[in-house]
């Protein structure tokens, strides 16, 4: 529970451990525009070991993380293909066109992922003429916004058909640990395959704010610059760093606890008469589910299931989803279903 609710909107509305708490209060911090704040710069360098990179660099959001991404591969004018149902497509404001100027060339996914032969179709290959836009950036997201994952192997072929052509390619690992738990792989292996890769600590981590985007330390250098341009430069930033740290090394381990919540909540969710659930679709800690025959449409069950202290959100494109995580128990899986059963 979450302050007395059941809440299963997203992974994003997970608070505070007890323990990032008290190391919050105890970090050591600093101005970390002057480079003096001890507890960032201890986190960016757990951070890019990690992930087996140069560098890496706080930053307050996924999206700032991900913005950042592109405004230092990409210069104005230039391409990025994406994947048309992703988070920087759909969920960032348009904030590609209007930061770094880009031009978005998506693709449509086919079974969760960019057919490579799509991706190097689109690949702009003769720039000579004028008429033409260069791609400067491949990006994807692994885990993605549906809870889909990626395999080691899909990262691994299309940063080959990216290095053939000399372009960079940006993971949007929001959820990534999340993947690497789905897939049993260390999050090392998996941005070996990658040029940059943006990870939130903010989601199922618990950690209040941050993600961190990692690269070479030449990029590294460049997005701490462009940062300070989206007003980024933050000062004691070693209070969300101290949570931060704890997200990355510990909370990273527990997320097979939320992807078996998830599973039961499948289970016990195919209980209920007249909704429909995607067992294929679970992967990581989403559930989903359409509501078919039920007796309760989707703004009754969000009213129902909020009189009852259970926070939900109402379906999406005909989809409802739950998302389990940190805070949301196997016995309050119980009581939500049966709150659902007791309906039908
Ligand atoms: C796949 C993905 N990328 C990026 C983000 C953006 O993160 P933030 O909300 O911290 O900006 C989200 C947010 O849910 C996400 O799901």
């Amino acid at each position: 529970m979450i302050n007395g609710k059941i809440d299963l909107r997203s992974d994003t509305v997970t608070v505070p451990t007890d323990e990032m708490r008290q190391a919050m209060f105890t970090a050591v911090v600093g101005d970390d525009v002057y480079g003096d704040d001890a507890t960032a710069n201890e986190l960016e360098a757990i951070a890019a070991e990690m992930f087996g990179k140069e560098a890496a660099l706080f930053v307050p959001s996924g999206t700032m993380s991900n913005q950042l991404a592109v405004f230092t591969h990409v210069v104005r004018g230039e391409e990025v293909i994406l994947p048309d149902n992703c988070h920087i497509v759909g969920h960032e404001a348009g904030a590609a066109a209007i930061i770094a100027g880009a031009q978005i060339r998506t693709v449509q996914n086919v079974a969760g992922e960019m057919p490579l032969e799509i991706i190097e179709r689109y690949i702009r290959k003769d720039i000579s003429d004028i008429h033409v836009p260069r791609t400067a950036l491949i990006s994807y997201e692994n885990a993605d916004s549906d809870g889909q994952v990626r395999t080691v192997e899909y990262m691994k072929n299309v940063k080959a058909l990216a290095d053939k052509y000399d372009i960079p390619v940006h993971v949007d690992g929001a959820r990534i640990f999340n993947a690497a738990t789905v897939l049993g792989v260390d999050v090392k292996e998996m941005a070996q395959y990658t040029d940059t890769m943006s990870i939130c600590m903010s989601k199922g981590l618990c950690a209040p704010v941050g993600s961190i985007l990692v690269g070479s330390k030449e990029f590294i250098d460049k997005a701490r610059r462009k940062r300070k341009i989206l007003g980024g430069g933050m000062r004691q930033i070693g209070f969300l760093a101290a949570a931060g740290k704890i997200a990355l090394l510990e909370m990273s381990k527990r997320l097979g606890e939320d992807h078996a919540n998830a599973k039961y909540m499948v289970e016990r969710l195919q209980e209920v008469k007249g909704i429909t659930v995607y067992p294929e679709r679970q992967q990581i800690s989403m559930v989903f589910f359409e509501l078919g025959t039920y007796p309760l449409t989707s703004d009754e069950l969000v009213s129902y299931m909020a009189e009852n202290n259970v926070i939900i959100n109402g379906q999406d494109n005909g989809m409802m989803r739950y998302v389990t995580h940190n805070y949301v128990s196997k016995e309050e899986i119980d009581v939500v279903v049966d709150l659902m059963l007791a309906k039908q």
